[in-house]
């Protein structure tokens, strides 16, 4: 068996390499990554010497690359995770998101066709569904409503990957998970910035009024998923993947406080992310009849695992929170700040714009 994962170096995609490799059985891996500012080969430390592991620099836009890639592996499955995963990023910069998310995937895509790769899992998003009212759950014939370029993006791509199924026979499955924590995260996503910043005493910068509603899953609960999927999700399906434990984001910063010894002074209401998505909320009913999966870390296993990983891994933390990582967070909480400065409301909620 042999796997071409695209975005492996990333959170999510290490992880799952991380997982082939450890497993009994390991296939081959083949991980093609462009090593964005998200992408880490220190992520892929622990595996990157093992003989059936091979790492490729590029990008997935790159269609001579690709190709020459799948000529040369040809692989049985391609999973694909590589995109610009982050939505604030996405707002101040959407061609990024335009490019990766839907030109790259349309790259791979023809180049899945072009090769008849026997099976493509396309890694989407439950934002595709964009924000829902409580108690609403969306399902996988859910209407797609995305919100911002990057959820927009991930729509797109979506649906291109069903349309190679509807039209090509290409064997494409599509997964749309919630949202994801747990070691090696990017601190620019709410756990990672949120824990690393407690343990620092640092302010910790809670969007409007901070009862946005995000269903939380641990990402080696998505990891096993996405294997699950990969080995009985049935072609040209789609599979919600949830980590059923929805929780307000104060709540989330509340709980790392208390986790982390930090003060609740700690909390900064800045002004709220444009075109906020208030709430998601999915059932993952059809992947647990269909494959018996179901998520196996409670959020608070799960945070106290990821706390105790950052505090241990400070040196990765100062290393990705260097550099690139000190532009972005200035550009995106100094206007936050700067306009705090003008309501002069720092400790209590901002009003939602
Ligand atoms: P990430 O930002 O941590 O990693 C993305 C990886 O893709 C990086 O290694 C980066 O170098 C690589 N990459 C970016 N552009 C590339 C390109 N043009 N060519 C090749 N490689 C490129 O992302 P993540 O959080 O691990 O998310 C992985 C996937 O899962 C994404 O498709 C994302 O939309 C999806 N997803 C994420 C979450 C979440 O909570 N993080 C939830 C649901 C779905
Ligand atoms: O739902 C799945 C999605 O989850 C994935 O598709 C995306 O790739 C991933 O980035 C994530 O998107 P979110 O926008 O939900 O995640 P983020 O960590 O950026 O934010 C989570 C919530 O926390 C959201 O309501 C915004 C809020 N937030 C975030 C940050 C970074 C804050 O209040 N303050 C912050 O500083």
């Amino acid at each position: 068996m042999k796997l071409l994962v695209t975005g492996g170096a990333g959170f999510i995609g290490s992880a799952f390499v991380r997982l082939l490799l450890n497993s009994a059985d390991s296939p081959r891996v083949v991980n093609l990554d462009k090593l964005t500012y998200a992408g880490n080969l220190e992520n892929l430390e622990a595996v990157a010497a093992k003989p059936n592991y091979r790492f490729v620099h590029g990008d997935i836009c790159d269609a001579a690359l690709v190709d020459a890639v799948l000529s040369e592996e040809k692989p049985d499955v391609m999973v694909h995770f590589a995109a610009e995963s982050h939505v604030d990023r996405s707002i101040f910069s959407p061609s990024a998101s335009f490019e990766t998310n839907l030109r790259g995937t349309f790259t791979l895509l023809e180049a899945a066709r072009a090769h008849q790769v026997p099976r493509l899992v396309h890694i989407s998003t439950d934002e595709v569904y964009g924000s829902l009212e409580a108690p609403l759950e969306a399902d996988e014939t859910f209407p797609l409503n995305p919100s911002s370029p990057y959820s927009a993006s991930k729509a797109g791509s979506d649906l291109l990957a069903r349309s190679y199924f509807t039209t090509y026979k290409l064997p494409v499955v599509i997964t749309r998970a919630s949202n994801n924590y747990g070691p090696y995260q990017f601190p620019e996503k709410l756990l990672p910035l949120m824990i690393s910043n407690a343990l620092e005493g640092r302010p910790l910068p809670v969007y409007g009024d901070g009862q946005q509603v995000r269903d939380w899953l641990y990402v080696d609960d998505h990891c096993g998923a996405i294997r699950a999927v990969m080995e009985k999700g049935r072609e040209g399906e789609i599979y919600n993947i949830g980590g059923s434990r929805s929780l307000p984001n104060l709540e989330v910063v509340r709980k790392i406080l208390a986790a982390t010894g930090g003060s609740e002074d700690l909390i900064r209401y800045v002004v709220d992310r444009p075109g906020h998505d208030r709430r998601y909320a999915l059932s993952s009913a059809k992947l647990m009849r269909e494959t018996g999966w179901a998520p196996q870390t409670t959020f608070e296993e799960g945070l106290a695992h990821t706390i105790d990983w950052y505090r241990g891994n400070r040196e990765w933390v100062e290393r990705v929170k260097s550099g690139e990582y000190r532009n972005y967070y200035a550009r995106n909480y100094d206007n936050r700040d700067r306009e705090l400065r003008k309501t002069g409301t720092a400790t209590r909620p901002v009003p939602e714009n």
